[in-house]
């Protein structure tokens, strides 16, 4: 097919250039935006005066017409055309004849591409923070559930204090939020429309643009041409949030995979969100989890490319930023099927309760609290941490633990100690009495849940 550019032209393109300049294969998934942009340019074109009302109402009749085409698959996408707008363009007047050709003035390629993306973002944003929310809200109930579930705490992936496994999942709730949080802020900022850009110093016709920015549901136009097509510093910072999603879900995940060890057995993931060994038939194996760990590489990927590919160039548009797309939307269509595949994954798992206390039993995480216990009864915290510690040494020794080491054995470091000391360093003692603003107590867990809760309403709204 000829191009519409083709009148400069002696030549047609040589079929590997074309393939190589094609995009249709990965914008065709921008159709609908394509054409709500379009319609609102060719409404805005009317009301102007700058094409006349009938062939505005023929551009409309015939873009709808095709969306609804496109939809329901009666329409294919031409994987030789040059990109979406070209197709969509040249299907319209291929149905409605010389209005068709009407549609393009005052407009470019530039400008019409740079508004796409942004529209198809904005609905994308709107979908990840569904799925975020949904997760947060999983985390909460959970979280409600297991308020006296203790467990232990780490530091170097070391037993280090005693927590609550409600108190471990609020922390990834709080995580998610400010996700959730900067990918408001990200649509915020993206939320204004480069159309009427042009190809990059605007155009002589007396467009409004306050007109299609309003039509398109913007907070206003782009104020400067040259910045209107040809930044992507919204795909960029798009990405970093969803890098930070990717890298909170990876950490979670990695928790995840440790926890379905025989090693930890803290938790037991549902048959329906594991997968079996081709030879070995005990396995159970937690791929979802690895699955979204590994992804989180490919997210950072995405960000680099898009960095690398905008860095040092020169204004305005650049056929280099046709790449921005398949890195954008992979990162999108990633963490989307990363969340919706993770949430159902938690909210199934078998939580291992009495392991999770036995784990806890183990490692002396009580020891700050026996070492607490001798600070209250007047002992300097400094000796009383030595006295701890020299106590941790005879139970490795003996094999005991601070709860079954004698009291006479107690006495003989410190004569302070006293029957008391066994419910001092009782571990649901040591969790529940850490009531500290954001700590393990059930009543810093419930008041985390409930604030938790109150931002998502806030964000949702
Ligand atoms: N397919 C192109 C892109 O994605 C559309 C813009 C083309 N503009 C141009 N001047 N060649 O960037």
């Amino acid at each position: 097919m000829a191009k519409m550019w083709a009148g400069r032209f002696k030549k047609e393109a040589d079929s590997k250039v074309n393939d190589f300049n094609s995009s249709i294969s990965f914008d065709g998934r921008m159709y609908r935006h394509d054409i709500l942009g379009s319609i609102a340019h060719a409404t805005m074109l009317a009301d102007q005066g700058i094409i006349s009302q009938e062939d505005a109402d023929a551009i409309l009749d015939g873009l709808t017409e095709i969306l609804a085409d496109l939809n329901d698959g009666r329409l294919l996408m031409d994987p030789d055309a040059e990109d979406i707008h070209m197709f969509i363009e040249a299907e319209l007047t291929a149905r409605i004849g010389d209005a068709g050709k009407r549609l393009h003035t005052a407009r470019s390629r530039n400008d019409q591409v740079a508004l796409d993306i942004r529209l198809y973002l904005r609905d994308e944003i709107a979908e990840i923070r569904q799925l975020i929310a949904a997760l947060v809200e999983t985390l909460c109930q959970m979280a409600e559930e297991h308020t006296d579930t203790i467990m232990p705490g780490y530091t170097h992936l070391q037993r280090a204090q005693p927590i609550t496994f409600g108190h471990h999942l609020m922390a990834y709730a709080s995580m998610l939020l400010r996700d959730l949080d900067r990918l408001a802020d990200a649509a915020r900022r993206m939320n204004f429309c480069p159309l009427g850009s042009g190809a990059l110093a605007g155009t002589t016709y007396p467009i409004d643009r306050n007109q299609t920015a309003s039509l398109l549901e913007f907070e206003g136009p782009v104020m400067n041409s040259l910045d209107g097509v040809s930044d992507r510093d919204f795909c960029i910072e798009l990405c970093s949030a969803i890098s930070m999603i990717m890298m909170h879900l990876s950490r979670f995940s990695e928790e995840i995979i440790l926890w379905c060890s025989w090693e930890f057995k803290f938790l037991e993931l549902d048959d329906a969100f594991a997968t079996g060994s081709s030879i070995m038939p005990q396995k159970k194996n937690p791929d979802v989890a690895e699955l979204v760990r590994g992804k989180t590489g490919r997210v950072y990927g995405d960000l680099m490319t898009l960095l690398s590919m905008m860095k040092s160039l020169p204004l305005a548009y650049n056929k280099d930023m046709q790449e921005d797309k398949e890195a954008i939307f992979d990162a999108v269509d990633t963490v989307k099927i990363c969340l919706s595949t993770f949430e159902p994954m938690l909210r199934t798992a078998r939580v291992l309760k009495e392991n999770m206390r036995a784990a806890a039993a183990k490692g002396f995480i009580n020891a700050t609290d026996c070492a607490d216990y001798l600070t209250k009864k007047g002992v300097p915290f400094r000796d009383a941490y030595k006295i701890t510690g020299t106590l941790v040494g005879y139970c490795v020794d003996h094999n005991l633990t601070l709860e079954t080491l004698p009291l006479s054995e107690y006495q003989k470091l410190s004569p302070v100690f006293e029957e008391d000391v066994y419910q001092a360093i009782d571990l649901t003692t040591c969790a529940m009495t850490r009531k500290s603003l954001g700590g393990p107590a059930k009543e810093s867990v419930c008041a985390q849940i409930a604030a938790a809760r109150a931002q998502l309403k806030a964000l949702a709204e």
